[in-house]
C-alpha cells in the first residue's frame, strides 16, 4: 500500500522574525506544493529519496548522528514505524524552490507526517500538523510553528504563539511576484542573529515589536476589504522594520527597489539574510512587475494564495 500526501508552500505576508517573539503575523500558502509518498517496505531501513539527495538508515538511529536537510522525514518515519515490523520508502518531489523562504522544509514536514502516519492510522490535521511541528523543530528548534501551520491548512491566516492560528475568511485577490537571491540562508542562523540583535537593543527591538503589533492590526482590515494598494504599502512598512533587525543585504535590497517599482509594494519574506522577497500586484502591474525583474536577471514567479492546504491521496 502506498500513501500520498501534497501540502503547499507559504509565504510570510506580515511578521516574520516578530512572530518569534509573541507578535502576530499574517501568512499564506501559495499554489506551489511538495508531495511525499510512503510505502512500506520489507527491508527495515528507512530510505528517503529526493532531488536533494538520498537518505538512508536503520531503524533507531541517533538524530544526533545525522546532518541531512532530510532528517525531519527520518524522524517521522522512526518515531511512526518505531512499533512496527517494516521498513519505508518516502518519495519526495516539489515544485517549491527548497530553502529560500517558501516554506519548502514546514510543507515537507506536513506532507511527511500525513503520508507516513496514514499507512497506519487516518489521523486528523491537527495529529498531522503536532507531528509536523515536532519533525520540523528537528533542524530548527525555536520555531514558531506558523509555517507549518498555514503549509496545514491553506489560505491566509493571522497567526500567533500563544493563540495559534485563525483563518481570515475574505479571499483577497493579490498576486504575488516572488523573486529567488538565490543565496542559501539557514532560518535557524537568521533567527539566532535576530535574538543577539534583540539582547543588545532590548528597547529598538521593543518598540519594533509593537509597530509590528499595529502593523498587523491595521492591515487585517485593508485584507477584509481588499484594499491592495493599501497591503502594498504596509508591505514596504513592514520591509523597514526587517532593514532594522539586520536580515537584509545589498541584493535583497536591490531586489525590493526594481520589486516596488511597478508594484504596490516588496519585502523579504521568511527569515531573510538571503532567499525570497515578494512584490504585491494585481493583474494591472503583474506583467510589469515580472519584466522588470527578468531584465536584471533575477529569477521570479508569480504565485496566487493556495486555498487547499494539506491533501491526501
Ligand atoms: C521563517 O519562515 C519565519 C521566522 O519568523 C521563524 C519562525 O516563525 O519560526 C523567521
Amino acid at each position: 500500500m502506498k500513501s500520498k500526501a501534497s501540502a503547499p508552500g507559504k509565504v510570510i505576508l506580515f511578521g516574520e522574525h516578530f512572530v518569534v517573539y509573541g507578535v502576530k503575523a499574517i501568512l499564506c500558502a501559495i499554489d506551489k506544493r511538495i508531495t511525499v509518498s510512503a510505502e512500506k517496505t520489507k527491508e527495515r531501513k528507512i530510505s528517503i529519496i529526493s532531488n536533494i539527495g538520498k537518505l538512508e538508515l536503520e531503524k533507531n538511529t541517533s538524530l544526533s548522528e545525522i546532518n541531512s536537510p532530510l532528517k525531519p522525514f527520518y524522524f517521522l518515519a522512526n518515531k511512526i514505524i518505531k512499533n512496527h515490523d517494516t521498513g519505508i520508502e518516502i518519495i519526495v518531489e516539489s515544485d517549491i524552490p527548497l530553502g529560500v523562504g517558501l516554506g519548502s522544509s514546514s510543507a515537507c514536514c506536513v506532507a511527511g507526517a500525513a503520508a507516513i502516519s496514514r499507512l497506519f492510522s487516518n489521523t486528523t490535521k491537527e495529529e498531522i500538523l503536532k507531528l509536523a511541528i515536532e519533525a520540523e523543530k528537528t533542524i530548527f528548534q525555536n520555531t514558531s510553528g506558523a509555517d507549518c501551520t498555514v503549509c496545514t491548512y491553506g489560505g491566509i491566516m493571522e497567526y500567533d504563539k500563544e493563540n495559534g492560528f485563525t483563518t481570515i475568511e475574505s479571499q483577497p485577490n493579490f498576486h504575488l511576484v516572488i523573486a529567488n537571491s538565490n543565496i542559501e540562508h539557514s532560518t535557524k542562523v537568521v533567527v539566532a542573529g535576530v535574538k543577539e540583535f534583540k539582547e543588545k537593543n532590548e528597547i529598538e527591538f521593543t518598540t519594533l515589536c509593537n509597530n509590528e503589533s499595529k502593523l498587523v492590526d491595521e492591515v487585517l482590515k485593508e485584507i477584509k476589504e481588499n484594499n491592495i494598494k493599501e497591503i502594498g504599502n504596509r508591505v514596504t512598512q513592514n520591509q523597514e522594520y526587517l532593514e532594522k533587525i539586520g536580515i537584509s543585504n545589498d541584493k535583497l535590497r536591490d531586489m525590493i527597489k526594481i520589486g516596488k517599482n511597478g508594484s504596490f509594494g516588496a519585502k523579504i519574506t521568511g527569515a531573510g539574510g538571503g532567499g525570497c522577497i515578494f512584490a504585491l500586484t494585481d493583474e494591472s502591474n503583474l506583467e510589469k512587475t515580472i519584466k522588470q525583474f527578468k531584465e536584471k536577471n533575477y529569477d521570479c514567479f508569480s504565485a496566487k494564495i493556495d486555498f487547499r492546504g494539506l491533501d491526501t491521496f
